[in-house]
């Protein structure tokens, strides 16, 4: 019973770890924990307005693009520059594995989207930002949710 037991909560651990879809505010929280909050200027609602119209806050959200590079994660970061694959010559300007951007744990991702905010001087690398959050008033992103 014991045995079986452990084996069912490892199974349900592994299913969970594949993919996993934040809340707005569970999301609102660890973005705040891990200082993004006017990361290079930018307020909490970029962020989640940002993650939301790039991968619906699907942490395994993965895209294939045109020339064959993917974008990886919650903030679909992609291959060609700034993690590692192993198909193409990347960059890896983020010195990390893109199947690290992928996990519900966001520690990777978020500090490899420090790295972009602040190597790219701000956050137009997101199309989704820049159509959809760039300019507007993005107070209601992290509304009703406990952070400051
Ligand atoms: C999250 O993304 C993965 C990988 O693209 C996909 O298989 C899964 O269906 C997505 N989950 C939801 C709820 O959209």
């Amino acid at each position: 019973m014991k045995a079986a037991g452990v084996l069912a909560l490892m199974a349900g651990l592994i299913t969970v770890t594949e993919s996993k879809i934040y809340t707005r505010c569970k999301l609102a929280k660890i973005f705040s924990r891990a200082s993004l909050d006017n990361y290079g200027g930018f307020n909490l609602g970029n962020w989640i307005c940002m993650a939301y119209y790039e991968s619906h806050y699907n942490t395994s959200a993965k895209t294939v693009l045109d020339d064959g590079s993917i974008d990886y994660g919650i903030f679909q970061i992609n291959s060609f520059t700034w993690c590692r694959s192993e198909k193409l010559q990347e960059k890896n300007y983020c010195h990390v594995a893109c199947s690290d951007l992928v996990t519900d744990d966001l520690t990777d991702s978020i500090i490899c989207a420090k790295k972009i905010v602040k190597e790219t001087q701000g956050m137009n690398y997101w199309q989704g930002w820049k159509k959809h959050c760039e300019g507007k008033d993005l107070s209601e992103w992290k509304k009703g949710c406990d952070v400051s």
